[in-house]
């Protein structure tokens, strides 16, 4: 598949003396907007075909890069029903600290929707109390897959929003990589973030919001808001790339053979291991980083070790010896949640 924006960087003139921003006047990929490199508030050129390519892939009807991460995709999408009207979103509880600022910036009033914790992980919303809040709501936000690797209910979400006219949100900056899967984002929602640069090959800050064509235009008219007027080219560049990145099946196989073996969280994401250690996990943090392997948190009851299509096998059989040393200590059924990543309830 063509890479559109690489491909332009790379067919870059010889000769490039630099009389624009940034500052530094190296020119190779960190560019700005160009004659021939196209503008991201107004594409027409390589950023458009792009983001041509990226909605084809991930079933949108317009797909907008984002620069700035998911946080710029979860603005727009709240602000894009607030336009539309939704003055109240039902939002769980545990939802990322961007959702509550957007509210917040945009005077949009949050519908709490409940989200128990067992074993220490806040449980995805159950449908009843999903359809509880949308009643007194216009619009519902849901996250799909959480940092713990669960999807939340959303065939069920979108048959209650379609039945009520209402819009659903889905904030997936934990979920680029399933766009090949029924439980994408894109399957249910009406506009939704992909966080390319958490789960796929993109640099850190790679994103992507999508909708389908009922949402497309007010999509549109949010992100020119949201986004830089100063888009990162190598950003850009790897958000084309990562959603175009093959996917990695033997990986995935590899992942879910661990999670059987170590006795790992029973969760419905391949790219999240999910280990309980109980009293034991800053202990076991500290052991696995000074044998050089870093997970993506330890919360105080759980190391989360978060996989990608790169993830390699062998790495993977590191971290399986590796954790064959370590003392495991429980979770118990009441442990309260954790520190890192959680976000607390009703920030
Ligand atoms: C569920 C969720 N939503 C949104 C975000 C924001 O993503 P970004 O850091 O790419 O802006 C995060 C970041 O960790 C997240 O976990």
């Amino acid at each position: 598949m063509t890479l559109h924006i690489a491909e332009m960087l790379r067919a870059q003139a010889a000769e490039h003396i630099s009389f624009h921003t940034p500052g530094h006047k190296r020119a190779g990929a960190d560019i700005t907007e160009l004659s021939y490199s196209d503008n991201l508030y107004a594409p027409h050129g390589v950023i458009l075909r792009a983001e041509e390519d990226a909605a084809k892939i991930l079933g949108a009807a317009r797909s907008f890069f984002l620069t700035d991460g998911s946080t710029a995709g979860v603005f727009s999408m709240i602000y894009a029903a607030k336009r539309a009207g939704a003055a109240r979103l039902a939002v769980p509880a545990f939802s990322h600290p961007s959702v509550f600022h957007a509210c917040a910036a945009m005077g949009v009033d949050i519908v709490p929707v409940p989200q128990a914790v067992r074993r220490g992980i806040p449980v995805p919303p159950c449908e009843r109390d999903i359809a509880a809040a949308l009643e007194g709501a216009d619009a519902l936000l849901l996250t799909s897959p959480d940092y713990y690797g669960f999807f939340a209910p959303m065939a069920a979400a979108k048959e209650m929003c379609n039945a009520a006219g209402k819009p659903l949100l889905i904030d997936g900056a934990h979920g680029a990589h399933l766009h090949f899967c029924a439980t994408h984002a894109g399957k249910f929602a009406d506009m939704w973030v992909d966080g390319v640069h958490k789960s796929l090959p993109a640099m850190t800050q790679g994103a992507v919001v999508s909708a389908n064509e009922a949402w497309a235009e007010r999509l549109a008219e949010a992100v020119r808001i949201f986004r830089t007027t100063s888009p990162s080219y190598p950003i850009l560049a790897s958000v084309e790339y990562a959603v175009k990145y093959p996917r990695n099946e033997a990986i995935e196989r590899a992942s879910e053979a661990f999670k059987r073996r170590h006795g790992c969280l029973e969760n419905d994401d391949w790219t999240k291991i999910v280990v309980p250690f109980g009293a034991e996990c800053a202990a076991a943090s500290a052991y696995l980083e000074a044998h050089g392997v870093y997970p993506e948190f330890c919360d105080g009851n759980y190391l989360m070790f978060y996989l990608s299509p790169c993830t390699k096998e062998e790495e993977l059989e590191r971290l399986s010896s590796l954790l064959e040393e370590l003392p495991r200590g429980e979770v118990g059924e009441d442990a309260p949640a954790g520190g890192i990543p959680i976000y607390r309830e009703g920030l």
